[in-house]
């Protein structure tokens, strides 16, 4: 993307024109053909296709003339080659499989395929929390202490654990026990004490087949930030900045008696669930947020958007919980809305502005730095 903002509005403007996009959700493993034996989902089994059609609605609305939608499926490279696809929106978690939200990414690298979504390692990375955790420590950022179960022998043997021992034996609790990968609070336990944890731990094991996440409790108040790269886009221009753009503040409002958030299956996440923070009385928890999501973004080398989930202890020292790698875009409606929309009106920005935001920092990227892997869209540039 030229750094000139009007010489790259005007050729965001121009691909608009060109452009064939698809955005693809996660796909249905039982539909036939999807795939050669259907297996599960450890993480999820939803597929967030009202998503990608709200991703798709605006992007047709934003001006690209040939905006398809189409599942994650081993059918996927046909369906592309069909399509003529130049870019592909990511906006699926996997269909099925274990580390499945890398699995998009990684086929589309092989295809030579462009898309807006993370590589799959950062994708990985992201989506497995004790991965991700381990990145926090390299940077210094503060995440829940924790140890990693592997189901692989009966849950009370979790006291003979030497990291057990060496991470928790002192500590009386609480813990957080939660699956490495998964989404919306989905088997995320509080266990009160260490006679609570082998219980919880065979409840998340069961559900997921997958390593369990022990954490200390961190019981103060939670916030969530956005973060993508440095262009913007608002009232139909493009602007450049010189750092990641953090955006969307909020705290997550919690009742009295709700020491985990609830799930957004169960609760949507509607306007009481959610407060903007105020610039003006709370710039200093709104900057050390905003500090935290852009060394995140700049130190991890991350190529697309992410939702950082913060939680403050008592004494006001924040942890990162977690920085979810495909944050939910759903099109606001009502006063259901997605965290990472929350706070777009401060910006002067609307939901499109969003779309055509993350959208053309994905573009300036692969042109600064992917050049040679995208001709077939230097090609449409003219
Ligand atoms: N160590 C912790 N201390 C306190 N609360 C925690 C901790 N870990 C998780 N939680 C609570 O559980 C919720 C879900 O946890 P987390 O964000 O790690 O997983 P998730 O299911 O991927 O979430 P999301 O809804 O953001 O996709 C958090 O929003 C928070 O309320
Ligand atoms: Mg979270």
């Amino acid at each position: 993307m030229p750094q000139n903002e009007q010489m790259a509005t005007s050729l965001l403007r121009d691909l608009a024109g060109r452009l064939r996009i698809a955005v693809v959700h996660g796909g249905n493993r039982l539909a036939e053909n999807a795939v050669i034996y259907p297996t599960r989902n450890p993480r999820s089994e939803k597929t967030y296709e009202v998503v990608a059609r709200d991703i798709a609605d605006s992007l047709t609305r934003l001006g690209f003339c040939d905006v398809a939608l189409m599942p994650e499926d081993m059918n996927l490279g046909e369906r592309l080659r069909h399509h003529g696809t130049h870019l592909v929106w990511l906006n699926t978690g996997g269909t099925q499989g274990y580390v499945s939200v890398c699995h998009a990414p990684a086929m589309l690298e092989l295809m030579g395929m462009p898309y807006i979504g993370h590589n799959p390692l950062n994708a990985a990375m992201l989506d497995y929390k004790h991965v991700f955790k381990h990145e926090l420590d390299r940077l210094g950022i503060a995440t829940p202490r924790s140890i990693v179960w592997g189901g692989g022998s009966i849950p009370e043997s979790i006291f003979d654990d030497r990291h057990f021992q060496r991470v928790f034996m002192d500590d009386p609790g609480p813990f957080i026990v939660k699956p490495v990968s998964g989404r919306a609070s989905q088997h995320v336990y509080l266990a009160e004490d260490h006679n609570d944890l082998p219980e919880k731990l065979q409840k998340v094991f069961a559900a997921t087949e997958n390593l369990v996440l022990i954490e200390e409790f961190i019981d103060g108040p939670e916030y969530t930030i956005g973060v993508c790269g440095p262009w913007i886009y608002r009232q139909q221009c493009l602007e450049h900045r010189d750092d990641p753009l953090a955006f969307s503040a909020v705290e997550r409002v919690m009742g009295p008696d709700e020491k985990i958030f609830t799930s957004m299956d169960v609760r949507p996440i509607a306007l009481d669930r959610i407060r903007l923070l105020d610039l003006a009385t709370e710039n200093i928890t709104v900057s050390r947020l905003s500090q935290i999501a852009q060394t995140i973004y700049s130190e991890l080398g991350l190529e697309t958007a992410v939702r950082v989930d913060v939680r403050s202890n008592s004494e006001g020292r924040f942890f990162v919980l977690e920085a979810n790698p495909k944050p939910d875009l759903a099109y606001p409606k009502g006063d259901k809305i997605s965290l990472i929309c929350a706070g777009l009106s401060l910006l002067g920005m609307e939901y499109d502005d969003l779309i055509m935001t993350l959208l053309a920092n994905r573009l300036s990227f692969l042109l600064a730095h992917r050049r040679a892997t995208i001709p077939h869209i230097v090609a449409l540039l003219g």
